[in-house]
């Protein structure tokens, strides 16, 4: 964390009474050099101080003191405004860059914590929808930001591999599908996932005039609960052959977990979770079901076991939450599902508190809107319909005809189609805030003029363009003094403020943020280039300029990084 930033944090730390992380987070970039370098939102603390906010903010003006570093610091009403040495800010900030080069970023405030993040996370036997992929993207930012201000993650992929439909999916394997025994490799019975789920219809089908199919699907069930080998067998199949097709999409979106832990993972733990819950005297029975009646709390009842005793997506929730806090004793536990699943959150949460559980409160929905796609459902460009995985390889055949267009003769084409194919789309999923719903539009998400991951890739290629023309000699050791634009000024100070919004990014579970800091980046930087010459007589500035357009190339590669994305450097 760089020097000013620290200045300002020690400063107000000795006078208000929050945490240097929460005074990390609050600290903000005024939009105009007038006022200022760096803000603090005195209504941050006006209820803590009993005071209002412009009177906060008046004091303290007048009561901290100023340094080589921290020139001025001003009142301007609810805001405190600090103002830093512009000789020092340059050395400062390109220095550290320079020397920091990919940890530049990173800080320590999360050391010693750990967060488990539960992303993706689809149900095998289906084929991944899109809101697995984008909660797999917004999932695996969050995991990076988190680990850059230096928690230990934990990538948790809760596969919905449990429950009632397995059994109906044995009763139709059984019935109408190959024949398993005397197969050695999954591969030869030619069972995939589409295959699956046509017989999970025909199930649905037949059991609508034959009602027997859906009490055998329940006795399988019952068996897969009890262990019963056949059942077991039968299922693992499912799931392999589902994780095969799984892996091979978070392979393509360079997309990883540590755990794999689904809601089968659970099964042997149920019971003690549900006695538990009984001893603590939460639940009761309602129509032959256990529940948690929470009419108190105006929801519906969280149900633990049904009439016959199969457990439910809640039960094996609550005790995977348990399990996940005995296992990694977690400080913050994010759960990145879409908005949709709202009330099974705030369910879980509530029996979560009234089992006593105080931890509780590190739980976080973090919730997202849908994906729409403007060429209709999930589409190609003439409009057929696909799947996820067909998406991301259209998406890298279209970058790839774009470069074609742009730099027929570039080497590793393929490789850079798609770094940009996947990186179009990853970017697309996280521009905007996530709780709004995303219009997925081909003519949009690779547009390298656009908001797009596509426009920050390609200025980080000119930036290595830029540097390969200058010799590719990158120094520190320049004349700091030489900084006289504006223009320079706003780059750099954009440039400090990069570990700031990583910190900002992941208190808020926002990757947006860090995007959204990222094409702004670019563009401050292109419209620099369109006025400034770089490769110029005067040794000492263009000494200068190459070492702060090294710094932009280093910043918007670990942003880029931080997001998912490729940096490739040429394009
Ligand atoms: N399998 C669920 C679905 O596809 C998402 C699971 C999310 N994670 C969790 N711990 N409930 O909707």
């Amino acid at each position: 964390m760089d020097i000013f930033i620290k200045n300002i944090v020690d400063l107000l730390k000795a006078e208000i009474p929050l945490s240097e992380e929460e005074i990390k987070g609050l600290i903000e970039i005024p939009p105009d050099l007038k006022m200022g370098d760096f803000a603090f939102p005195c209504f941050a603390v006006a209820k803590q101080l009993k005071n209002n906010p412009g009177k906060i903010s008046a004091e303290l003006a007048q009561k901290l003191p100023i340094s080589d570093s921290i020139t001025d610091i001003k009142s301007q009403g609810p805001y405190l405004n600090f103002y830093v040495s512009k000789e020092m800010i340059f050395k400062t900030v390109l220095d550290e860059i320079f020397t920091e080069s990919d940890f530049y970023g990173s800080s320590d405030s999360g050391a010693g914590k750990t967060a488990v993040i539960d992303y993706s996370s689809p149900n095998i036997a289906k084929h991944l929808a899109v809101h697995h992929l984008r909660s797999a993207v917004i999932g695996n930012a969050i995991y990076n930001l988190y680990k850059t201000i230096g928690y230990k993650c934990v990538g948790i992929n809760h596969l919905g591999d449990w429950g009632t439909q397995f059994g109906q999916l044995i009763v139709a394997f059984k019935r109408w599908g190959p024949d398993l025994k005397g197969q050695d490799s999954i591969k030869e019975t030619g069972l995939d996932i589409s295959k699956l789920n046509e017989l999970y219809v025909r199930f649905h089908k037949e059991a609508k005039d034959n009602p027997s199919l859906e009490d055998e699907a329940r006795d399988w069930f019952r068996k897969l609960e009890g262990g019963n080998e056949e059942a077991i067998e039968t299922w693992q199949y499912f799931k392999d052959i589902s994780l095969s097709e799984f892996e091979r999409v978070y392979e393509k979106l360079g997309i990883k977990f540590d755990s794999y832990a689904g809601e089968s993972f659970y099964n042997n733990m149920l019971n003690d979770t549900v006695k538990r819950i009984k001893d603590a005297g939460l639940s009761e029975v309602s129509e032959e079901a256990l529940i948690v009646n929470l009419e108190e709390y105006d929801m519906p009842p969280c149900i633990l076991r049904k009439k016959d005793d199969a457990s439910l997506y809640a039960t094996r929730d609550i005790c995977a939450a348990e399990y996940r806090k005995r296992e990694y004793n977690f400080d913050k536990m994010i759960y990145v599902v879409g908005s949709e699943q709202r009330l099974h959150f705030k369910q879980l949460f509530k029996v979560l508190e009234l089992m006593g559980y105080e931890w509780m409160s590190d739980c976080i929905h973090v919730d997202f809107g849908l994906v729409k796609f403007k060429q209709g459902k999930m589409s190609t460009r003439e409009g057929k319909v696909v799947l996820l995985e067909e998406l991301l390889v259209e998406s890298c055949k279209i970058a790839e005809e774009i470069i074609d267009g742009k730099n027929a003769d570039l080497e590793n084409k393929a490789e850079v189609a798609n770094d940009v194919g996947i990186g179009a789309i990853i970017f697309s999923e996280l521009s905007t805030k996530r709780v709004k719903d995303v219009m997925f539009d081909w003519n949009e998400i690779l547009n390298f003029d656009g908001e797009t991951g596509p426009y920050v890739q390609y200025t980080h290629a000119r930036l290595c363009s830029v540097l390969r023309k200058c010799g590719g000699t990158v120094t520190n050791e320049v004349d700091y003094d030489v900084f006289k634009e504006d223009d320079e000024l706003l780059l750099v100070k954009k440039l400090e403020s990069f570990p700031l919004t990583i910190i900002r990014s992941a208190q808020n579970c926002e990757p947006s943020i860090l995007s959204k800091y990222l094409l702004d980046l670019c563009s401050t930087f292109n419209r620099f280039y369109q006025h400034h010459r770089i490769l110029i007589d005067d040794t000492e500035l263009k000494m200068a300029r190459i070492l702060l357009v090294d710094s932009i190339r280093q910043v918007i590669k670990n942003g880029l990084s931080i997001l998912g994305l490729k940096a490739p450097e040429r394009m």
